[in-house]
C-alpha cells in the first residue's frame, strides 16, 4: 500500500484520506477467527462513514452500531439489513426512536429510565413490539484518554445498577410493546488491556441473571467496541486472549454475544495524504505548513492524539525536528509537534497514519477549507 500513496496522491490530489479494504477485511475476518465465527459484529460506523466501504461492509452480512437518524439512513442505503442494526446514544429523539421502530431494526440500547419510556409509549402508539437492550454503565477504569472513556461512573453513558427497580417498573408498564432481549456495555474507546472487559463482564453476569429471574428473555449480549490499535508500536490487545476470556466469562449465560467495534476494524488501514504548502524555519522552530490539518484531523489537536507522519517525497537518512501545522488560524491546529522527518520542501507529499477511524467522519468545514476526498482501494 504505501508504495501506491505517491501515485494516488498524484492521481486524486490532496487533502487525500485512502482507505486499504483488504487491510479492513483482514481485521474483520482476524476478529471472528478470534470469536470462532460466533459472535455478531455490528461494525460502529462513526469510526468511518465513507459510503462504498459501508457497501462493502455490508455485503460481508455483517451488522452495524449507529447513533443517529443520519447514520441509521446511511446504514439503511448501504445495504446493511434493518435486523442487524443496533441504535445506540444517550440523547435518542422521539423521531429518531420512531424511525428505528419502523425500520425494525435489531436492537435499540437503552442509556436511561426516560428513554426507555420513550420508546414503550412511541412503540404502543404504532402497535409496535421493539426489542432492546439495557446499556450498563459498569463503572469501570478503562484507562484511557478521560475524553473517551465511557464506563465510569462519572459518565454520562450507561445505566448504574440501581436504576434497576424503575427500569422492571417500566418494562412492566409497557409489556405489550417493550421486549427486553440483551444486556452489554460500552466503557471506551482506545483500550489497551483486557482486564476492564473482564471486569464489566464481571460485575454484568449477576445483572443479567437477575433480570432473567424476573422473567425477561435475555438471549444477547453486548460487549460494546473500543478495542484500540497501536498508533505508536504501544502493546495493545491481543484480540485472540480477549475472545478466550471473554467467551469463556460468559458461557454460563449460554447467550449469544454481539461487538460494535470501530477503530479495530478500519483505523490501521486509513492513510491521509497532504501536501507542503510553505517550510517556515523561525529562530525558534520549524514549521511544516500543509494542507490539511485540525479540520480534517482533529485527534491531535483534541486528546493530543500520536499519528506517524512521513514524507513520501524524500528519504533522507539526515531528518531534522519539525511541527507539522494546518492552515486554520488557531494553535491548535496542529498534525504532529518536534517530529524528525527527511527535510520537507515545498510540493513535498506527507503521509500521516492510522487515520482510518476518526479522521474524516470528525471532520469539518471550520475556515472553509476544502473537505478531503476519500477514496477506497
Ligand atoms: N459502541 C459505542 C456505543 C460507541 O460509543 C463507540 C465509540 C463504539 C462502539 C466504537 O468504539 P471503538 O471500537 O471505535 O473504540 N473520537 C474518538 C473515539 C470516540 C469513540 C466514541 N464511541 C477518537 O478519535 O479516539
Amino acid at each position: 500500500m504505501k508504495s501506491k500513496l505517491l501515485t494516488l496522491a498524484k492521481k486524486f490530489g490532496t487533502p487525500l484520506y485512502v482507505y486499504d479494504l483488504k487491510h479492513i477485511y483482514k481485521n474483520l475476518s482476524a476478529l471472528q477467527t478470534a470469536f470462532n465465527q460466533n459472535i455478531q459484529i455490528h461494525y460502529a460506523m462513526k469510526a468511518n462513514n465513507y459510503s462504498p466501504l459501508l457497501k462493502k461492509l455490508a455485503q460481508k452480512q455483517i451488522g452495524v452500531d449507529v447513533v443517529s437518524m443520519g447514520e441509521m439512513s446511511l446504514a439503511l442505503k448501504s445495504g446493511f439489513k434493518p435486523s442487524k442494526i443496533i441504535f445506540s446514544g444517550v440523547a435518542k429523539t422521539e423521531d429518531e426512536i420512531r424511525f428505528a421502530i419502523k425500520s425494525g431494526i435489531f436492537l435499540l440500547n437503552v442509556e436511561s429510565p426516560q428513554e426507555l419510556e420513550r420508546i414503550g409509549k412511541l412503540s404502543l402508539k404504532h402497535r409496535k413490539m421493539t426489542d432492546v437492550g439495557f446499556r450498563l454503565n459498569p463503572d469501570v477504569n478503562p484507562h484511557t484518554h478521560p475524553y473517551i472513556t465511557t464506563g465510569f461512573k462519572e459518565n454520562k453513558f450507561g445505566m448504574d445498577k440501581s436504576f434497576l427497580p424503575e427500569l422492571v417498573r417500566i418494562l412492566k408498564k409497557y409489556n405489550k410493546s417493550l421486549n427486553l432481549i440483551s444486556l452489554g456495555f460500552h466503557i471506551g474507546s482506545q483500550l489497551t488491556k483486557i482486564a476492564p472487559y473482564e471486569e464489566a463482564v464481571k460485575k454484568s453476569i449477576p445483572i443479567y441473571k437477575n433480570l432473567l429471574s424476573k422473567g425477561f428473555k435475555l438471549k444477547h449480549f453486548d460487549i460494546g467496541g473500543g478495542i484500540g490499535i497501536p498508533y505508536q508500536n504501544e502493546k495493545t490487545i491481543n484480540i485472540n486472549q480477549y475472545a478466550t476470556s471473554i467467551q469463556k466469562l460468559l458461557r454460563p449465560l449460554n447467550c449469544q454475544i454481539h461487538c460494535e467495534p470501530g477503530r479495530l476494524l478500519v483505523g490501521e488501514a486509513g492513510y491521509l495524504l497532504t501536501k507542503v504548502e510553505y517550510v517556515k524555519r523561525t529562530p525558534f522552530k520549524n514549521f511544516v505548513v500543509v494542507n490539511t490539518g485540525m479540520h480534517h484531523l482533529i485527534r491531535p489537536a483534541l486528546y493530543n492524539a500520536f499519528h506517524g507522519v512521513e514524507n513520501l517525497s524524500r528519504k533522507n537518512k539526515r531528518k531534522i525536528k519539525v511541527d507539522i501545522v494546518g492552515p486554520i488560524c488557531e494553535s491548535s491546529d496542529f498534525i504532529a509537534k518536534n517530529r524528525l522527518l527527511s527535510p520537507p520542501h515545498q510540493g513535498d507529499i506527507l503521509v500521516i497514519y492510522n487515520v482510518g477511524a476518526y479522521g474524516a467522519t470528525m471532520a469539518s468545514y471550520y475556515n472553509m477549507h476544502v473537505y478531503p476526498k476519500e477514496i477506497l482501494t
